[in-house]
């Protein structure tokens, strides 16, 4: 298996990090394929608990080199106070370690006061954006007039971004919002070339010759799959392909790569989502207190980028179907089973009413979910707490049931299920 893809199933925030982490142990090289630092990736190792935006999860590991591919948008201010961070804590950042895709672009302060500006104009239909930059990126990708990590190295760098910022102003001006400083925007740049000039890489040839080599690749998606910008619940989505095929345009691969790949969905034991948008089986009340968490624990469900309180809900099988399909995932992982400890009936969404009618598969994807309403299957809960559990065998018998009914709905196996925060509480089910 040379090739694995990690991709959220979800509306991200699966807890794809801590899953890069365990799988990075066996892999060569991780890399993160799409999107910025509205990604907020989590590992707890021992007492330190690592928050990453930028940097791939599985740099931690001491052994495997990381990339950041050419989907990804990079903001070098967050990049370099990351970078910090993981060197504080002994971790290896030096450009043999971290390789950065020359075709990777930079989101500058200009794009993160447009996001701001585009949110407050859209006012109740907001998409509830992180505020980090990341459609005006990707907008000026697509309109050609983006600056990329090889610009960097450009003798009229400086220049270009002096007039991407003054293009920013001119927008921001029709839409009411403060003026960002062309200058200031250079000189906090000026001191960014030299940091990452010997990082930026040619992701694609090292990346295809490490394959080749018999390297082991571990590719790390960032948001979910309900968040893709093609094929998520638009335009209540972020705006990066974020799964599994976004792989081969986000690394530089060809598709035969994707040969006898492993493609693991990462997926919670009940749903969550940030921002607005459709929520089918949202719960709301005490049982999504219960759900959510206090927000005194790093692992409870308030944004890790944002701080934002998220919406939860029963797992719904039929987007979790549609993950499957989409992704052509080959396993399901599942984190959190242990949050489910202590309640008494358990609801797993298996298909929608629509009318009089009920359907499984939805007719266009899940962008419009208006009118759709979750059928449930009940499942008895359990009362024990899984958390010191490291085997299948030892999990409660209603616990079995849940993830069976699960495997069955989705066709694919559970290969692991997280019982808690730290690196080890995983139960591998083989
Ligand atoms: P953007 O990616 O900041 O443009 O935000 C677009 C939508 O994606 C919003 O609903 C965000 O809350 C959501 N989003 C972006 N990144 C993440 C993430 O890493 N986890 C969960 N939701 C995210």
């Amino acid at each position: 298996m040379p090739l694995q893809i990690i991709v959220g199933a979800q509306w991200g925030d699966e807890g794809k990090g801590r899953i890069v982490d365990w799988f990075a142990a066996k892999a060569d090289i991780v890399a993160r394929y799409n999107g910025g630092d509205n990604a907020g990736h989590s590992v707890t190792v021992g007492d330190t608990l690592f928050k990453l935006h930028l940097v791939p999860s599985g740099i931690i590991h001491g052994h495997a080199i990381a990339f950041m591919g050419s989907g990804m948008v990079v903001n070098p201010g967050s990049l370099f106070k990351e970078m910090d961070m993981l060197a504080g804590a002994g971790v290896d950042v030096s450009p043999k370690r971290l390789r950065i895709s020359h075709a990777a672009h930079l989101i500058t302060p200009a794009h993160q006061a447009l996001d701001k500006a585009n949110e407050a104009a859209r006012g109740k239909a907001n998409i509830g954006t992180t505020g980090r930059g990341i459609g005006p990126a990707y907008t000026d990708k697509a309109k050609r007039s983006g600056l990329r990590m090889a610009d960097l190295l450009a003798p009229d760098f400086l220049e270009r971004l002096g007039l991407h910022t003054d293009d920013a102003n001119q927008q921001l001006n029709l839409l009411g919002a403060p003026y960002v400083n062309p200058s200031d925007v250079m000189d906090e740049y000026r001191g960014y070339i030299e940091i990452l000039r010997p990082h930026i890489a040619d992701c694609s040839s090292e990346l295809t010759h490490a394959l080749k080599a018999g390297k082991r690749l571990l590719a790390e998606g960032a948001q979910g799959t309900l968040l893709d910008l093609d094929h998520g619940t638009y335009p209540f989505v972020t705006s990066s392909s974020t799964i599994a095929t976004g792989v081969f345009v986000g690394l530089g691969l060809g598709v035969t790569a994707a040969q006898n790949a492993v493609v693991s969905g990462v997926c919670k034991a009940f749903q969550t989502r940030v921002g607005s948008g459709p929520f089918p089986t949202e719960v709301k009340d005490d049982l999504a207190a219960r759900l959510r968490g206090t927000g005194e624990n790093p692992w409870d469900e308030f944004g890790t980028t944002t701080g934002r309180p998220r919406r939860v809900g029963w797992l719904d099988g039929v987007l979790l179907r549609y993950a499957v399909q989409i992704n052509g995932l080959t396993e399901l992982v599942m984190t959190k089973l242990d949050i489910l400890s202590g309640i008494e009936t358990l609801k797993l969404c298996v298909a929608y009413k629509h009318g009089n009618k009920t359907i499984t598969d939805l007719p266009f994807g899940p962008t419009d979910l208006d009118g759709y309403e979750p059928v449930y299957e009940e499942y008895p809960g359990w009362q024990e707490d899984v958390s010191a559990m490291r085997d299948w065998g030892e999990l409660p018998l209603a616990a079995h049931r849940y993830l069976e009914a699960i495997a069955r709905l989705t066709d694919i196996p559970v290969r692991l299920v997280s019982v808690g925060p730290e690196r080890e509480q995983i139960v591998e089910i083989s």
